[in-house]
């Protein structure tokens, strides 16, 4: 069954002017639809074949009570298959919104297990697992936009770029994540117009200018900063990696320099999404988020959602839950398991023209 049969089907069933006539052949389509129902969308749960958005309108269509409201309802369904309707910033059919399941929409994130789908292997101590820049990708990119990521490591961000049809520039101080990442990266499969670049290079000063004229584009349509968390982990010794700063306001000293590097080279308009975790030692907790969040706030950065994100299965964390447990009981603080996402909008600098995005979603 495709969508030209269903709209006939719709078209014939809009002809009918009693209600009991309309359900007769509404419920004909159903058990047509239901019959011919091909396999799960695919990994990414992008609106498919299957038409099981068209079975669920047709069960509230059969629900309704006069003529009218069913056929506005056929209508509805009918523009569903006929047109697709967009935002500025991302691919997602409005008019197709309830097929993409998968889509987080609120601010708690929670994951059992790490996506290894791909070329991903989650090796790399201090990365994030995929599916944190799926949803993101998603959400606040279109096919062919450029993608930042400053803190690349084993190269996440990437790899779901490339799977997503998104251009790429990572940028990762330490040459061994690099060859690392650039392995599994050729190892994913991928469009031949998209590009995936990951560079040995110092994101404070990197020429930004000089990579984006000869790649021929004017600027980065989505950044993903998930720098080191303070010095959780040791990364490399360079002084311009925020895992060798002994004090937080070192840390945001160097995540403000950066941001500043960075603002220009966004589109108005579009977002940044910054992954940070806090930190607890000797008695003491570090709100490190909320420091980052506001040190990329002073900046112009708007504030658009706090999201809480937690992965049960990390390696680490596995190891030392029992500890942990113990430690927490006794010395009357709370075990942290989450991390954020900070979700912020570039606003536009502009006299708002009516062609502008909307400024209040
Ligand atoms: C938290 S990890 C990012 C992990 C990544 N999201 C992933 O999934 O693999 C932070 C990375 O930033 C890198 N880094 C630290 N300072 C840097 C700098 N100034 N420029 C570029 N990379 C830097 C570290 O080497 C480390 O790999």
């Amino acid at each position: 069954m495709d969508s030209a049969l269903i709209l006939k089907y719709l078209e014939k069933i809009l002809e009918k002017d009693e209600p009991s006539e309309i359900n007769q052949q509404v419920d004909e389509l159903i058990s047509i639809l239901k019959n011919t129902l091909s396999p799960e969308n695919d990994i990414f749960n992008e609106p498919g074949e299957n038409f099981l958005f068209v079975i669920d309108e047709l069960n509230n269509i059969r629900e309704t009570y006069s003529a009218e409201r069913k056929k506005y309802y056929l209508n509805r369904v009918i523009k569903s298959l006929t047109e697709v309707k967009t935002t500025y910033f991302n691919d997602i059919n409005l008019n197709r919104w309830k097929e993409y399941k998968d889509l987080k929409t609120e601010s708690l994130w929670l994951f059992s297990k790490r996506d290894r789908t791909g070329s991903h292997s989650g090796k790399y101590w201090g990365n994030f697992i995929p599916q944190i820049p799926n949803q993101l990708l998603r959400r606040y990119t279109k096919r062919g936009d450029w993608v930042l990521d400053p803190f690349s490591g084993g190269g996440t961000t990437l790899i779901e770029c490339k799977r997503l049809c998104r251009n790429s520039l990572g940028l990762e101080i330490s040459p061994e994540a690099v060859s690392e990442a650039s392995e599994k990266i050729l190892a994913q499969e991928g469009d031949s117009d998209i590009t995936t670049d990951i560079l040995t290079a110092n994101s404070l000063t990197f020429d930004y200018e000089a990579y984006l004229k000869k790649r021929g584009v004017t600027g980065f349509q989505f950044v993903v900063l998930h720098p080191p968390y303070w010095d959780i982990i040791k990364f490399s010794d360079d002084p311009d990696d925020p895992s060798n700063c002994t004090e937080p306001d070192d840390y945001l000293r160097l995540l403000g320099a950066l941001t500043d590097r960075i603002y220009d080279l966004l589109d108005e308009g579009r977002y940044l999404a910054l992954v940070i975790g806090d930190k607890y030692n000797k008695g003491e907790w570090t709100p490190l988020g909320f420091y980052a969040m506001q040190e990329i706030m002073k900046r112009g950065m708007k504030l658009k959602s706090v999201i809480i994100k937690n992965f049960e299965e990390t390696r680490g964390k596995m190891q030392q839950k029992e500890l942990w447990r113990y430690r927490a009981l006794a010395g009357g603080f709370y075990i942290f398991k989450h991390e954020y996402i900070f979700l912020f909008r570039k606003p536009p600098t502009r006299k708002p023209d009516k062609n502008d995005p909307p400024e209040t979603n």
